[in-house]
């Protein structure tokens, strides 16, 4: 068997390396990382998520804010990436996901990440007529097929790859609290099934469908079990690319990574009625305990939060948090992040990653 990692194909369009960095909201993955990571062969993915916190505007027209900012963003890192592709995440949560991937299409991004939510209601003819491919993110085999049946009926195509992520992943997570630490969910055991759904349309379609695991995919180890034992195309990972030079973050987010501990890693309740994986700190603590962060919701970004009840707005602690500034935020983190000890630029990571999967074949032949 080669040494080398396999490419990934979404229909014609060839990532060297099968590694998707996972879009990472607010802020965290923009076009430094997800030029970076193209630049390495492998998918950058920018978040759509609130992006627009770049922009001046953004408190005044916060949509305008987010498509332009999104934009700018698709734009400059194509233009710093000589190869690879340059994706976008877009959650079907937000408030904005149509014109989210109507900005992206314009942009010319290759490709978009659709989850939080299912990608049902889109824009299918300027998806079709641009050719931009479209990704899933689920967490189930029952949503895959729901999403592939609804596409396949109303719009007759289905969509060009399927991100199935496990209950290890950072930031929000589409299970319930008791499912998250249940082995029965873990994402050795949701990837065969959601092959299993993916599969009656490949063959209704005669088209491959690349299905992409992620959460908790940590070394190249892990890239080789997920690729050759449990039989998936490629792999999706967030955490680790936290801590690279190139991350978008503030510094002292990516330190979060380095510095914290297995126990520090926590499953909060966020405002938006999701269990989201993240780094404890006095500012959850004090969520915890009952202290409210009063504010006024001046962005009503995402369909599902009931900004009367929250006891802090989840952007506006994202975006303090992106900028370092904890005493307002918090991390998203995978459960690996406590795994981390250095900040590492993204070829050195890709390179460690590429080793490690070389020696997990030799270690099989
Ligand atoms: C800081 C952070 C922010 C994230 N934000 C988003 C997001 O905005 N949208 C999304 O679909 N997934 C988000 N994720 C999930 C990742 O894209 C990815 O699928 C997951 O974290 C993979 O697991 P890993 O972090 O263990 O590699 C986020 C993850 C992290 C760590």
């Amino acid at each position: 068997m080669s040494e080398k990692m396999p490419e990934l194909y979404f229909g014609d369009l060839k990532a060297e390396v099968p590694i998707v960095q996972g879009g990472m909201g607010v802020g965290i993955s923009m076009s430094s990382l997800a030029s970076a990571v193209a630049n390495e062969g492998g998918v950058g993915v920018i978040s759509a998520a609130e992006i627009g916190f770049i922009r001046e505007e953004f408190a005044r027209n916060p949509k305008e804010a987010n498509t332009l900012a999104l934009e700018e963003e698709i734009k400059k890192a194509k233009s710093l990436s000589k190869k690879g592709i340059i994706g976008v995440n877009i959650m079907v949560a937000l408030t904005e996901f149509i014109d989210l991937i109507k900005a992206s299409i314009k942009a010319g991004a290759d490709i978009l990440f659709c989850g939080a939510g299912l990608p049902l209601t889109v824009p299918i003819e300027e998806i079709k007529e641009s050719g931009i491919k479209f990704g899933v993110i689920v967490s189930s085999a029952k949503a895959t097929t729901l999403i592939f049946k609804y596409w396949d009926r109303h719009y007759g195509v289905i969509p060009d790859a399927v991100v199935v992520e496990g209950p290890k992943a950072g930031g929000h997570l589409g299970f319930r609290y008791e499912q998250i630490d249940n082995p029965d969910f873990e994402l050795e055991k949701i990837v065969p099934p959601v092959l299993d759904a993916v599969k009656v349309y490949e063959e209704k379609y005669n088209k491959k469908i690349p299905t992409i695991a992620a959460g908790g995919i940590y070394t190249g180890e892990d890239i080789y079990k997920f690729i050759n034992k449990i039989g998936v195309d490629g792999v999706q990972m967030a955490t680790r690319f936290v801590a690279t030079h190139e991350c978008d973050a503030d510094i002292r987010f990516k330190e979060a990574y380095v510095n914290c501990k297995k126990e520090d890693i926590t499953i909060i309740r966020s405002p938006v009625g999701l269990p989201g994986r993240a780094i404890k700190n006095k500012f959850l603590e004090d969520v915890e305990e009952g202290k409210k962060q009063p504010f006024k919701c001046i962005w009503q970004c995402l369909k599902g939060c009931e900004y009367r009840k929250a006891p802090y707005c989840i952007t506006q602690a994202l975006i303090s948090a992106q900028k370092g500034v904890f005493k307002s935020g918090f991390a998203f983190a995978g459960s690996n992040a406590y795994r981390i000890n250095k900040i590492v630029s993204v070829k050195e990571l890709m390179d460690e990653l590429k080793a490690d999967y070389a020696k997990a074949v030799r270690s099989e032949e």
